[in-house]
């Protein structure tokens, strides 16, 4: 082998360093998660997806929330509130753990996963995944319990947003808590 056609192989063995060196940076699934900690209303502050038109035009944004409930042993009951193109909706959906994975799912309603990648209980990120098989999109979701962040707080989004790719798909949502508070408990 040249030096010509080895170049093209060290870059490759960089990408993959780096690239599971990010992926060891991430947090890992939050395998002991106090979910009773974890339960109750959030803010969603600011949104980073791969999916098509998740967000409606800039001038209809406002914070996002959700209600995070223990339905039983192994199922959590989350509600969720957005502005869409179409105003302000809440979805409710009943998601089941997967076996001994941190992640819940509701294949039926296409949520493929639903797991918290890090949280201190007063704010956190949350990675959704919309889909069927093969088909899936990733969505980021910044949650607080507070209806604003510390530019700290709105940074460890972003990077996590970096590790995973979706950087270029970060929002951060207007402080209108109008849709949001529909869902408050
Ligand atoms: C944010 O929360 C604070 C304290 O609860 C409240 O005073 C303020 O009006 C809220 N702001 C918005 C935009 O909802």
């Amino acid at each position: 082998m040249g030096p010509g056609q080895l170049w093209p192989v060290l870059l490759l063995a960089l990408v993959l360093a780096v690239g599971s060196q990010l992926q060891e940076q991430l947090p890992r699934e939050s395998h002991n998660l106090n979910w009773n900690k974890f339960s109750g209303f959030w803010y969603i502050l600011a949104v980073a997806s791969d999916a098509q038109g998740f967000l409606p035009g800039r001038d209809k944004r406002k914070l996002g929330a959700s209600l995070v409930q223990i339905h039983r042993a192994g199922q959590l009951k989350v509600v969720f509130a957005f502005t869409r193109s179409q105003g302000c909706q809440s979805h409710t959906l009943i998601l089941r753990k997967d076996g001994k994975k941190a992640v819940f799912r509701n294949a039926l309603k296409g949520v493929a996963g639903f797991r918290v990648l890090t949280t201190d209980y007063s704010s956190g990120v949350v990675a959704v995944h919309l889909g069927r098989a093969g088909r899936t999109s990733r969505t980021l979701l910044f949650f607080s319990r507070q209806n604003t962040s510390s530019f700290l707080g709105l940074k460890k989004f972003v990077d996590i947003c970096e590790a995973l790719e979706l950087a270029r798909g970060v929002t951060v949502l207007p402080k209108d808590a109008s849709c949001a508070h529909t869902i408050l408990p």
